[in-house]
């Protein structure tokens, strides 16, 4: 069930996004050709979710190349780097971000002794790779997890973590995707997802789009519904997971997982392990990202608190492994994920 849109797309020497804010209205392609350009639209949201932000970065990391093929190798090499220091300083949370950027360098380190344009159209073809196999992860963790879910249920997800928030499939609504497609019946409930509303105009359109029954709902009904018996799992996708299985995600997952656990229902986190931090202990010292008061203060164009509201909009949260059922990964599934199980899934993994 490949989606109906595509997050990113390569046209005529530029990488083009769907500009995620003006969904659901309005299916609009923006095209960006330098890596300045590219991390400002991780910025302002046009691209979200952390393996599509991995992807954008790999693309700007791409486009600036070749935006400077021109020029010297030594002044290329000295572009280059201020332009990963300005793809890294877009968003902190992700890992992806870093991930990719941390990948392209090393493509770039080995293609050092061939000419600027030669090095630039390796960047092109390791951003190509690496959204290739992105959706081919997808896919793999997409069979791991529809295997947890019984032939007929209702999930709740947080957020969006669909194909929107990656190259397509998705982490948490590829998992759905792929359970549908081996004939399970799977509907879902999309939390609304304040501040930014990721689950209205992101999770509930791409849901629609594909014809998977969704229901919407205000983040407050969650506990509701699930002490009424309506939720038989909640699925959501993760930014960046530290070595012990802390799981940072979007704001008000930690709050999803405390009720799921109150009420016995099963948490899975579908993350690739490009999200899995090994270098961060806990869940702790994950930077957690701040955003504008604006969006809380009201949204979009209208505001509807009063002016000098004192604000404070952290923007992920961390949910603590012990709350976590399994881990859903392209390697397969880590039921009560812990420090060991993370090291020896990395150990025995078949992808690099
Ligand atoms: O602020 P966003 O919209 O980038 O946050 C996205 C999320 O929190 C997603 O759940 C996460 O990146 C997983 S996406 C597969």
């Amino acid at each position: 069930m490949p989606s109906s849109f595509e997050t990113l797309r390569w046209r005529d020497g530029a990488i083009e996004m769907l500009d995620q804010r003006a969904l659901p209205e309005r299916q609009v392609y923006l095209s960006f050709d330098s890596a300045a350009a590219v991390a400002g639209a991780i910025r302002d949201m046009v691209v979200r979710g952390a393996p599509a932000i991995g992807c954008a970065a790999a693309y700007g990391v791409a486009v600036e190349a070749k935006r400077i093929s021109g020029e010297t190798r030594a002044q290329f090499e000295n572009s280059m780097d201020a332009a990963f220091e300005t793809l890294k300083a877009s968003r902190p949370t992700a890992v992806n971000l870093f991930w990719a950027l941390e990948r392209m360098k090393t493509r770039l380190q080995a293609s050092s002794s061939t000419t600027v344009p030669d090095s630039a159209s390796a960047l092109l073809d390791e951003a190509h790779v690496m959204c290739r196999e992105d959706v081919t992860l997808n896919r793999r963790m997409g069979v791991h997890g529809a295997a947890l879910l019984p032939e007929r249920s209702r999930v709740l997800t947080h957020c969006n973590a669909g194909a929107l928030a990656t190259a397509g499939h998705g982490t948490a609504l590829g998992v759905i995707r792929s359970a549908i497609e081996a004939g399970k019946h799977v509907a879902v409930y999309a939390d609304e997802t304040r501040p930014f509303i990721q689950g209205a105009p992101l999770t509930a359109w791409e849901l629609q789009q594909d014809r998977i029954p969704v229901t919407l709902i205000a983040d407050n009904a969650a506990g509701f519904l699930m002490s009424r018996g309506n939720i038989d799992a909640v699925i959501v996708g993760a930014d960046r997971v530290a070595a012990n299985g802390d799981v940072a995600n979007k704001i008000g997952t930690y709050q999803v997982a405390v009720m799921a656990h109150r009420h016995g229902i099963p948490f899975y986190v579908a993350c690739p392990l490009s999200t899995i931090d090994l270098a961060i202990a806990s869940g702790a010292d994950i930077p957690i990202e701040e955003r504008a008061a604006e969006e809380v203060l009201g949204y979009r164009e209208m505001r509807w608190a009063p002016v000098g509201t004192d604000v404070v909009n952290p923007v992920f949260d961390v949910t603590p492994a012990e709350l976590v059922t399994a881990l859903i990964t392209e390697e397969g599934v880590v039921r009560a994920p812990d420090r060991e199980k993370i090291a020896a899934l990395f150990r025995s993994r078949t992808t690099t």
